[in-house]
């Protein structure tokens, strides 16, 4: 089955026609830039475009950053405030006039990972992290997706969230180093195998290419592998889960 997949991501949404058996892009993939953060107009205004540029008029898959129970925005750490309380299934179904499933972010692409990537078959527990403008998380239990799950925010013993002192967005603003940034990030892994003592950390997002940079720095124990899927996942996975 073909489904459109769409990324809506912090400064750029991509989407791409997928072939869900198979988790190969059918098209190349098309990207827009948005605003930081994108206003709810210019993003309907993006995915129309998107929907347009396919000339899509099936399903339509959606990964959104942020948390999404029943299609309903819950949180808006890193977009536009006004999303919370939207219901997100409907707001991009009225404007595409196609039927859009909309989920977390990182639970789709994890969920890509999971079923196409290096992690395929793996049946312990593993944490999914997305590194970018954020982090993002989907947890998996004997492959089974807990959504939701929100580790970027959870509170470090230093008193910051997670998000805010390693994800890749702070190294980029502090201007950090790779073996500054890679100690940091060292210790939100730490402080997560502590709380949740995982099989598996999977790297995600723009950060998952370099992890030859700071993988020296890591002490956990848990093995801690690079997304293979990368920039794609979340569009794969966001058709997937339509
Ligand atoms: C959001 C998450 C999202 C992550 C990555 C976080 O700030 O709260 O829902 O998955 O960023 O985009």
């Amino acid at each position: 089955m073909e489904v459109l997949g769409i990324d809506i991501g912090g400064s750029a949404i991509k989407g791409a026609v997928v072939d869900t058996k198979t988790g190969k892009f059918v098209a190349e993939k098309f990207r827009i830039e948005t605003s930081q953060p994108s206003q709810v107009k210019e993003t309907v205004a993006i995915v129309s475009e998107l929907v347009k540029h396919f000339k899509w008029k099936g399903k339509i898959g959606c990964g959104f950053p942020a948390v999404v129970m029943n299609g309903v925005v819950k949180t808006a750490a890193n977009i536009d405030r006004a999303f919370i309380g939207v219901n997100a299934n409907k707001l991009f179904g009225k404007a595409t006039g196609c039927p859009v499933h909309v989920l977390n972010d990182a639970d789709v692409a994890g969920f890509a990972e999971m079923k196409f990537g290096k992690a395929k078959n793996f049946k312990d527990f593993a944490i999914f992290l997305t590194v970018g403008t954020g982090i993002g998380s989907a947890l998996f239990n004997k492959g089974k997706l807990i959504p939701n799950s929100e580790l970027g925010h959870i509170y470090m013993p230093n008193g910051l969230k997670g998000e805010k002192y390693a994800s890749d967005g702070v190294r980029k603003h502090e201007n950090l180093d790779w073996d500054t940034w890679g100690k940091r990030f060292n210790e939100y892994l730490t402080y997560l195998e502590q709380t949740f003592y995982p099989n598996l950390f999977i790297i995600g997002g723009g950060t998952s290419r370099r992890l030859d940079l700071f993988k020296h720095h890591l002490t956990v124990n848990a093995r801690v592998i690079a997304a293979t899927l990368q920039n794609d996942a979340g569009i794969i996975g966001a058709a997937l889960q339509a």
